[in-house]
């Protein structure tokens, strides 16, 4: 049995920089025709300059697979208009990072208050703004404590399109019906398990990021969505390598799901019995919200099992060792 996929997009993922681009990129590249790909990097991508370099580097990592990488430009108040007005066609967006709430966000944004006039340039150019939606707040209660700051944004600037990155609670996933204006990302991993999985038993590192995962009833919330068909929710990955050593030593956050990503996506659409709404998931809404045009390609599982090595090079993916049931076919592997 197959599953096509028509122009498969991940619309959050971290490509990382010199050696993990390399390492990691293909991954994303063989399951996806295009993918939003994050700008915090060391330097963040925080110029249209450093965004022309990081958008190659990227592309060369993809090949031979054809592959749009769309960055948006990392949220700091000195963007302007002048910068910005000549260089909008080829933008993707902008990604708002709270200062410090995650990894290499230490040049985020530290008073919200203060950005208005950029986000007020952003409305006018129809450049849309994704944020990372978290406080410094509790752990468990950082997304619910921000959906007042998308409140004001939304109501402040409605023309001004807001993409809650990877929500994961009740709150957010009601937070989509308030404004036309706002949309939403989930990963899944979020889709998938609770605080339970990481923590519950034995803790497991891997499965350590930001937003934490939470609760049965969070994950519900999100499933629903995902199961309802909800238009305003696209698929986005979030996943985010670091080393093993990093991940065990450091505390670094971050999933790596890229290996599984569509296997795992088939895989709960499948013991949903929504199959037929993958495609919508996977492509469609993100088509049409952002209106993106990716390459003309198409992607195929097969139900076939397959294990999830335990790492790759320097890095553990979630489902390590683990079955899968559906596995990608990939053309550059089969001809090669
Ligand atoms: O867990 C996370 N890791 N969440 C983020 O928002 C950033 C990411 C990373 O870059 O490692
Ligand atoms: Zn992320």
């Amino acid at each position: 049995m197959q599953l096509v996929l028509n122009r498969p997009l991940d619309m959050h993922v971290h490509l990382r920089q010199e050696e993990m681009l390399q390492n990691v990129t293909p991954f994303t590249a063989q399951q996806f025709a295009g993918a939003v790909c994050m700008p915090n990097t060391l330097p963040p991508v925080d110029s249209v300059e450093r965004y022309d370099a990081y958008v190659a580097k990227i592309k060369a990592a993809a090949a031979p697979y054809e592959f749009d990488p769309y960055v948006p430009l990392f949220f700091h108040e000195g963007l302007t208009r002048e910068e910005l007005a000549p260089a909008r066609e080829r933008l993707f967006g902008v990604k708002l990072y709270p200062a410090g709430v995650t990894t290499n966000s230490e040049a985020g944004v530290a008073e919200m208050s203060k950005i208005e006039p950029v986000l007020d340039v952003l409305q006018d150019l129809d450049l849309p703004l994704l944020v990372h939606g978290e406080t410094n707040g509790y752990s468990h209660d950082r997304e619910r404590e921000f959906m007042s700051v998308y409140d004001h944004f939304a109501r402040t600037f409605p023309k001004l399109r807001i993409t809650m990155e990877h929500i994961t609670t009740v709150e957010a996933a009601e937070f989509l019906e308030k404004h036309d204006n706002v949309f939403a990302t989930a990963t899944l991993h979020h889709l998938l398990y609770t605080m339970d999985d990481m923590l519950g038993g034995p803790f497991n590192p891997f499965l350590f990021c930001k937003p934490i995962i939470k609760s049965p009833k969070d994950r519900e919330a999100i499933q629903s969505l995902v199961i309802q068909g909800h238009p305003k929710l696209m698929f986005g990955s979030d996943s985010a390598p670091h080393t093993e050593v990093m991940k065990r030593t450091e505390g670094a956050a971050g999933c790596f799901t890229s290996p599984v990503l569509l296997p795992g996506l088939a895989q709960f659409f499948e013991d949903h019995d929504i199959l037929d709404q993958l495609q919508s998931f996977v492509s469609d809404r993100a088509l049409e919200i952002y209106g993106v045009n990716p390459p003309e390609r198409s992607v195929v599982l097969e139900r076939k099992e397959w294990t999830v090595p335990p790492r790759y090079g320097s890095v553990v993916p979630v489902n390590a060792g683990e079955t899968m049931r559906w596995a990608v076919v990939d053309p550059e592997v089969e001809s090669a």
